[in-house]
C-alpha cells in the first residue's frame, strides 16, 4: 500500500497511461482526483475505480486552461486539505510537417502539453507543498523529449520543455522537499498511439522494429514506472528524466537490431 492515504492527482486520467496509473495508485490506497477534459471518461474511470474498492474524485477540466486548474486545485484543498503526489500526464500528439503546422496547432500542442504542466506545478507546489515543505511531482513527457520524431515539430518541442521544465523545478524545489521526475514513455498502446498509427503505419512497423525487448509497452508498464516515481520507494530519486523504452534509445540511431544468434 504504496500511497495509502494520500492525495494524488493524475491529469488525462481518462485514457491510456493517466488511466492505468489512476487505478494502479488507487488500488495501493491513494485517494486519487481523476482529471480529464472529457467528463464521460472522468465518470467512467472513478466508477471503475470506486467499483473495485478505491478512492476517487472526479475534476472534469482542460488542463491548459489556467483559471480551471487554479480553481480544481482550490476545490482539492478545500476538500482534502492538500495534494501529496501530482502526475502531469495529460498531452496530445500534433502531427504536422514545420510548413504545414499552423500557429493554431503549435498553440495547442504547447498549450496543453506544456502549459498545463506549469499551470498544475505552480498551483499545486504554492498552494500546498512549499507551505508543507512536502510533496513529489511525476511529469509525463516522452521519448520525443529527448530526440525529434518527423513531422512532430510542435510535440517534439513541448515534450523537450516539460523535459528542460523538470530539470529546472527540480533545481528550484529540491530545497523544499518537494521531489520532481520525467518519465519519458517509448511507444505505448493507447488511444493516442493507435490514432497516430492509423496516419503512419509503415512508420509504426518500423519503430516497432528497434526496440530491442521486442514489442511497444502497455500502459500498465509506464503506470508502474509513474508509480515507482510517485512514491517513497524513490526517495532519493530527483531531477531524474526516466526513459520507458524497451531499449529504443540505447540504440545506435545508424544501427538495425539483426536475429539473436541461437543460445548453446
Ligand atoms: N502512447 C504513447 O506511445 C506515448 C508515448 C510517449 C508519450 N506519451 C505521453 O503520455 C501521455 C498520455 O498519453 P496516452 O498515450 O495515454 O494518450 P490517451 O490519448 O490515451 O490519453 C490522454 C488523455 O488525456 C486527455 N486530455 C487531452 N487533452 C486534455 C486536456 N486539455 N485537459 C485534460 N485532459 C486532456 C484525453 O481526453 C485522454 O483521456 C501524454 O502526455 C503523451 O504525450 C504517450
Amino acid at each position: 500500500m504504496r500511497f495509502k492515504e494520500q492525495i494524488v492527482v493524475v491529469t488525462g486520467a481518462g485514457s491510456g497511461i493517466g488511466r492505468a496509473a489512476a487505478e494502479l495508485i488507487a488500488s495501493e490506497g491513494g485517494q486519487v482526483v481523476v482529471n480529464d477534459i472529457d467528463p464521460a471518461r472522468v465518470d467512467a474511470v472513478v466508477e471503475r475505480i470506486r467499483s473495485q474498492g478505491g478512492q476517487a474524485f472526479p475534476l472534469a477540466a482542460d488542463v491548459s486552461d489556467e483559471v480551471a486548474v487554479r480553481s480544481g486545485v482550490d476545490a482539492i484543498i478545500d476538500r482534502h486539505g492538500r495534494v501529496d503526489v501530482l502526475v502531469n500526464n495529460a498531452g496530445i500528439m500534433m502531427r504536422a510537417s514545420g510548413h504545414a503546422l499552423s500557429s493554431e496547432q503549435w498553440r495547442r500542442a504547447m498549450a496543453v502539453n506544456l502549459d498545463s504542466v506549469f499551470f498544475w506545478c505552480h498551483a499545486v507546489a504554492t498552494r500546498s507543498m512549499l507551505p508543507r515543505r512536502q510533496g513529489v511531482i511525476g511529469n509525463v513527457a516522452s521519448l520525443a523529449g529527448m530526440v525529434a520524431i518527423p513531422n512532430g515539430a510542435a510535440y517534439v518541442a513541448s515534450k523537450h520543455a516539460v523535459v528542460g521544465l523538470t530539470k529546472a523545478l527540480a533545481l528550484d524545489w529540491g530545497p523544499y522537499n518537494i521531489r520532481i521526475n520525467a518519465l519519458c514513455p517509448g511507444m505505448t498502446w493507447t488511444d493516442l498511439s493507435t490514432a497516430d498509427r492509423e496516419k503512419n503505419p509503415e512508420m509504426f512497423v518500423e519503430r516497432e522494429r528497434r526496440i530491442p525487448l521486442g514489442h511497444a509497452a502497455e500502459p500498465i508498464e509506464q503506470a508502474e514506472a509513474i508509480a515507482f516515481l510517485a512514491s517513497a520507494q524513490s526517495s532519493a530519486v530527483h531531477g531524474l528524466i526516466m526513459n520507458v523504452d524497451g531499449g529504443n534509445l540505447a540504440m545506435h540511431s545508424g544501427t538495425t537490431l539483426t536475429p539473436p544468434p541461437p543460445l548453446a
